[in-house]
């Protein structure tokens, strides 16, 4: 179904409020463009100072959607499926499952079904639910009479949320100075200037009190920083990468606020749910809480907020082991493990992405569901927005029985090497918090790290490919699936015995980042498997680059010693990867997109176009400069530190970002290849693997000023690798478009962090391996026209 088009609810910055965000889009904006080979080099600019930053909050802006559905006002509904069943855990009769929401959404009226959950309604509940009924029964219900009912009942979401003024916000943080490239250095202390944008609070004359009218906000007592876009509220596991860049720019304070609000829900709720809205009340997220806590009481030195904390994590720690852990007894050694797995109860659409759920289970070109079956599939869609990463091959069977893509779910019955692995890591921490002063507590979260490192070592690695996959429960053995959560475990200090025995062991379990560095112009994908779902190829998310940056950190230096190995003469980088380890023959990795219309050979040392000087110690096309590098995992870090400022960079670069005296903004003509010619630089939710500004270039568009995690990583590599961080040469705007569907930007896949984001192509995302339909004709269909449009 084409979601309508219509201008969305964005929280729009300075002078860009004004921007239009209605335009229809397409991914091939810059296909009759006349080509040009020149780059908008910004490396011979690098002399001047930097500019004084910004201190100052400028005016943030609340625009709301309106209602435009795609059929005429005149036309009737759709016909309905029977309802879901009501969710206990969600009772509100007008935001969550129900006749009013489903009704509402078979209209389909805005591109972003949670703009409707998240309008507080304009008059008292009864008064709402009074109007539904009033309204004609579905056989003469018009689109018409839906978009008049939300007019006049429901206000602007997003209106409970005001911008506040960031406490302790200061222009230049000390780990500035570690970043020695001046451009870069005013690139860092610009995105962290970033965060005065993204710090709300609620908005206590506006707050619904349940009686005058009613809100799905779960209001917060504490102000807190969002990710952007739709996610106005404060999300779980995004914020363990905006606390990281919040403690980089020295805002303890709202790093304190933010964990503030975490302990609210846990005290509250019993746990951390997904978001800050009722419709997340049943489900969580990556359980970041107390990594967050450490690396706040580390950077801070605030030990007194332990007092209230320990116990709130205690109380965490219980929810997980209570309602997400499982016994698992393992065919590889018989040995029964205590192991947590993403498990949502849910027998209904996800509210804030109802039409899209609704969809994938009432598909007419997929097998017809029985009730049961519809519930399985609904709990499926939601574990899957619990895992964080909705959606993905990780996640999806072989089992054909089911239908395609996300029919194949099997959230469930998955055991996540990437959960466990922080489970492991808070047990760690939680000891370490204890320390002396409580012994006995410390102990025996040391013995539950124990456990869990056995299961993870068990159950998860594969000594042979010397990687980590998931285990799937249904078939009882490991997944195929090889992705960025193959990190978590060596980020979290699991390292297995095989890496622990030689240097070269250690680099196989690495040789994917090689692979990307040499083959790719981007950062690593979530996975080499291109299904058109948003946490596969050719997306690269920050997080996974600072988690897989951690993981090589987290090798020991007897390990790590001796240069990157190269590959035999006429061989490439992929030689190089374990037999078997990515899941995928070398033809089938995602190809790289060359300028013009042609594309990287796909076998062979001709593949490694990426490559451009390395070897002994050179650079790569787009920043960096491993000579100084200690071994190869410093080389590869320090590659892929780069990688990640230069896509950073450059699409913020592409959408109208400059930087006076050092970054001159680009030409209307080449600012009008991202439609950006109104604009002043986005920072991406995430990237990809082949084009590092497709964001901009693609047909993506946001007008925020965000990205949280985007931001803080951003800052943690500028403070971690500031002293090998190389100004990039970006690639140019003007350059004929590439035309390989995986050089295309991820515009089929949506622009929502996993936070809450639906699929993208809910009907369409292919089975595993099979690589998908063409996802740039799909991409264009559904291209979020907007900021934040997620699909
Ligand atoms: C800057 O670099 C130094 C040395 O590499 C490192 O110890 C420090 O943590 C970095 N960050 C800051 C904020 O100084
Ligand atoms: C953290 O926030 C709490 C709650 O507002 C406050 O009581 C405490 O003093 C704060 N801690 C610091 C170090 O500012
Ligand atoms: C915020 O504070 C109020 C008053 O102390 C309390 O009733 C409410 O539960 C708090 N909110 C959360 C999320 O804890
Ligand atoms: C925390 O303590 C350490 C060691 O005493 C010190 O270096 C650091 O500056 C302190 N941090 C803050 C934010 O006060
Ligand atoms: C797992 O096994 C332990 C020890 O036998 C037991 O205490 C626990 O209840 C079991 N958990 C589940 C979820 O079955
Ligand atoms: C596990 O136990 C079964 C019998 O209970 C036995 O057949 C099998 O060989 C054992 N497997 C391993 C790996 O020890
Ligand atoms: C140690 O921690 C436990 C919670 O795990 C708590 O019940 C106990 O009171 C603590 N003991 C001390 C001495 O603080
Ligand atoms: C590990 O991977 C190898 C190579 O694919 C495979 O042959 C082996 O069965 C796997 N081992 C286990 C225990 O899954
Ligand atoms: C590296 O050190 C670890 C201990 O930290 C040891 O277990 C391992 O055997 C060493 N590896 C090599 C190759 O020396
Ligand atoms: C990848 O990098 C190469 C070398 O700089 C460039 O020619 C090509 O256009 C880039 N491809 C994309 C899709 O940006
Ligand atoms: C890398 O750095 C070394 C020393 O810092 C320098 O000599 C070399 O020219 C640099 N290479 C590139 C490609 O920038
Ligand atoms: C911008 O691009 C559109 C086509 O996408 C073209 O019609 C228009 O003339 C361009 N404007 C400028 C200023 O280049």
């Amino acid at each position: 179904m084409l979601p309508a088009l219509a201008a969305l609810a964005c929280l729009l910055h300075g002078a860009a409020a004004a921007q239009s965000s209605s335009s229809a889009k397409s991914a091939s904006a810059s296909a009759s463009a006349s080509h040009s080979s020149a780059s908008h080099s910004t490396s011979g600019l690098a002399s001047a100072t930097a500019p004084p930053l910004q201190s100052t909050v400028s005016q943030i802006v609340v625009t709301t959607a309106t209602a435009i559905p795609s059929p005429s006002a005149g036309a009737p509904l759709p016909s309905q499926a029977v309802l879901p069943p009501t969710q206990s855990w969600c009772p509100s009769k007008i935001f969550c499952a129900g006749p009013l929401l489903q009704t509402i959404n078979l209209a389909n009226p805005f591109v972003d079904p949670k703009t409707i959950v998240d309008k507080p309604t304009r008059k008292t509940s009864q008064a709402v639910l009074a109007d539904f009924a009033a309204l004609p029964g579905n056989a003469s219900l018009t689109e018409g009479a839906v978009v008049a009912f939300l007019d006049a009942d429901f206000a602007g979401e997003g209106q409970e949320l005001v911008a506040v003024p960031l406490p302790g916000f200061q222009a230049a943080p000390r780990f500035l100075k570690n970043v020695t490239d001046p451009l870069l250095q005013a690139f860092a202390g610009t995105v962290h200037g970033f965060w005065t944008q993204l710090v709300r609070g609620t908005n206590a004359s506006t707050l619904c009190d349940g009686v005058k009218c009613e809100s799905s906000l779960i209001p917060l007592n504490h102000t807190f920083v969002v990710p952007g876009g739709r996610f106005r509220e404060q999300y779980y596991w995004d914020s363990f990468w905006i606390v990281e860049g919040l403690l980089e720019s020295e805002l303890y304070s709202i790093a304190n606020d933010t964990l503030q609000n975490f302990m609210d829900e846990i005290e509250r709720f019993g746990f951390i749910p997904n978001g800050g809205r009722i419709y997340y009340l049943d489900r969580s997220q990556p359980p970041l809480f107390i990594q967050m806590l450490a690396r706040y009481v580390a950077a801070s030195n605030d030990t007194a907020i332990l007092k209230r904390a320990l116990p709130l994590a205690e109380r965490e720690l219980t929810w997980w082991q209570t309602h997400r852990t499982l016994n698992v007894t393992s065919p590889f050694t018989n040995t029964t493990h205590a192991l947590a797995q993403y498990a949502v109860a849910n027998s209904a659409p996800r509210p804030e992405s109802y039409l899209q759920d609704y969809t994938t289970v009432h598909d007419p070109a997929q097998p017809a569901l029985n009730d049961s079956q519809a519930a399985a599939l609904y709990a499926e869609l939601a574990s899957g927005a619990e895992t964080g990463w909705d959606y993905s091959a990780r996640w999806l069977t072989g089992d054909a029985a089911l239908g395609t893509g996300l029919r194949r779910l099997n959230v469930r019955g998955t055991l996540p090497v990437d959960l466990n692995s922080i489970l492991y890591k808070n047990r760690v921490l939680m000891a370490q918090l204890y320390g002396k002063a409580n012994a006995t507590a410390a102990a025996r979260h040391t013995a539950a790290a124990a456990a869990i490192k056995a299961g993870v070592l068990d159950l998860f690695w594969n000594a042979t490919k010397l990687a980590f996959y998931d285990f799937d429960l249904v078939t009882n053995t490991r997944n195929d699936v090889f992705s960025t959560a193959t990190f978590y475990p060596f980020w979290s200090g699991i390292i297995p015995p095989e890496v622990l025995a030689s240097a070269e062991n250690a680099f196989g379990a690495f040789a994917a980042i090689n692979l990307v560095l040499n083959r790719y112009n981007g950062t690593v994908p979530v996975t080499f498997i291109e299904t058109g779902l948003q946490w596969d190829a050719p997306n690269a998310w920050p997080p996974h680059q600072y988690v897989a940056l951690q993981a090589l950190r987290a090798l020991p230096a007897n390990v790590t010693t001796g240069a990157l190995p190269t590959p035999a003469a006429g061989a490439g980088s992929f030689s190089l990867v374990p037999a078997g380890q990515l899941g995928v023959e070398e033809a089938a990795l995602p190809v790289q997109a060359l300028s013009g219309t042609s594309n990287a050979s796909t076998s062979g040392a001709a593949a490694d176009v990426g490559a451009r000087g390395a070897g002994a110690g050179g650079g790569v096309v787009n920043g960096g400069n491993a000579t100084g590098a200690a071994g190869w995992a410093d080389a590869l870090g320090v590659q892929l530190a780069n990688r990640y400022v230069a896509g950073a960079l450059c699409s913020w670069h592409a959408t109208g970002g400059q930087i006076p005296g050092l970054l001159p903004r680009l030409s209307d003509a080449e600012l009008n290849v991202t439609q950006s010619a109104n604009n002043t630089g986005n920072m991406f939710e995430k990237f990809s693997i082949s084009d590092i500004d497709s964001a901009g270039r693609g047909g993506e568009y946001t007008v925020q000023a965000g990205f949280g995690w985007t931001n803080g990583v951003l800052l943690w590599v500028a403070s971690n690798y500031g002293g090998a961080l190389v100004a990039p040469e970006c690639p140019s705007l003007l350059a004929v478009a590439p035309a390989a569907s995986s050089s295309a930007a991820p515009s089929g896949t949506g622009s929502a962090s996993a936070s809450a984001s639906g699929p993208s192509t809910s009907t369409t995302g292919a089975a595993r391996g099979l690589g998908a339909p063409s996802m740039r004709v799909l991409g264009a269909l559904l291209a979020c026209v907007v900021a934040c449009a997620a699909w």
